[in-house]
């Protein structure tokens, strides 16, 4: 099996809490992969041990056959692995557009009439272009987390890992994201989906992992996730008592 990134018994604990772990966990070139689970079962944890905010207590994490367990967030970047936040943290009293070149300066591209004309070509395909010179302030729920879209997709990543892309959107907003998604992934970008809304996830995902504290339940095709006894009692009863 071809695998970008592998993950392999990695845990973390905050204290006395096992936030995570061990799990072992493959990405493949191109797929489109959904990670659900209750609150507190570790998906976002996961994630920051994938992506570099803080390493993990034990295991090994493989990128392009590189071990970048040890590696910062921002090397992590350059070598193709990005991440949206699950709340969008813009730059206040900063344009739209001076929002992407931060990041892209933190990835070593600078600010140059290249980087400003990759900024607007990635502005325009998450629908934001018109939006370029307002202040991140002036943006709407929607716009915001487009942008935390944009500032991931500068680095040109070959992973993208959206954290709750679409927590608090419409209907027709999530339609609006998960079609840009989806045009992403089509472009080439292997996409992990951490996604409350199970419909979304559903639609999106060729596979889904399921945590429940700190450790994979269930993990198959969205339909034989979505059958599973322990998927059903730990996630769907969950949501059913919300
Ligand atoms: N930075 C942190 N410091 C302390 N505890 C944390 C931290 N991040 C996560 N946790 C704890 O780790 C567990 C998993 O959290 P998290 O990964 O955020 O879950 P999820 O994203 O699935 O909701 C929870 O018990 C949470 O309280
Ligand atoms: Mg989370």
């Amino acid at each position: 099996m071809n695998v970008l990134l592998s993950v392999r018994a990695v845990e973390k604990s905050f204290g006395a809490v096992r936030a995570l772990g061990p799990v072992d966990v493959d990405i493949r070139p191109r797929e489109r992969l959904g990670l659900i689970g209750p609150n507190g079962s570790g998906k976002t944890t996961l994630i920051n041990c994938i992506t570099g905010l803080f390493p993990p207590d034990a295991g090994v994490i493989v990128f392009k056959g590189i071990d970048i367990t040890h590696e910062p967030a921002y090397r992590r970047a350059r070598r193709g692995l990005s991440r949206s936040f699950q709340i969008p943290r813009p730059f206040v009293g900063m344009t739209v557009l001076e929002n992407l070149l931060v990041p892209m300066d933190y990835l070593g591209k600078g600010g140059g009439s290249e980087e400003i004309a990759r900024a607007d070509e990635v502005l325009a395909s998450v629908g934001l272009i018109a939006r370029r010179n307002d202040p991140s302030e002036a943006l709407s729920q929607l716009e915001l987390r487009k942008l935390e879209l944009a500032r991931a997709l500068v680095a040109e990543p070959e992973v993208l890992v959206a954290d709750e892309a679409m927590a608090g959107l419409s209907e027709g907003e999530i339609d609006d994201i998960l079609s840009l998604l989806f045009r992403l992934n089509e472009s080439g970008v292997a996409v992990v989906m951490i996604e409350h809304i199970m419909h979304a996830v559903m639609r999106f995902s060729e596979r889904i992992i399921c945590l429940e504290t700190g450790k994979i339940i269930a993990a198959g095709t969205p339909s034989e996730v979505a059958d599973n006894p322990l998927v059903q009692k730990v996630y769907f009863g969950e949501q059913n008592h919300r």
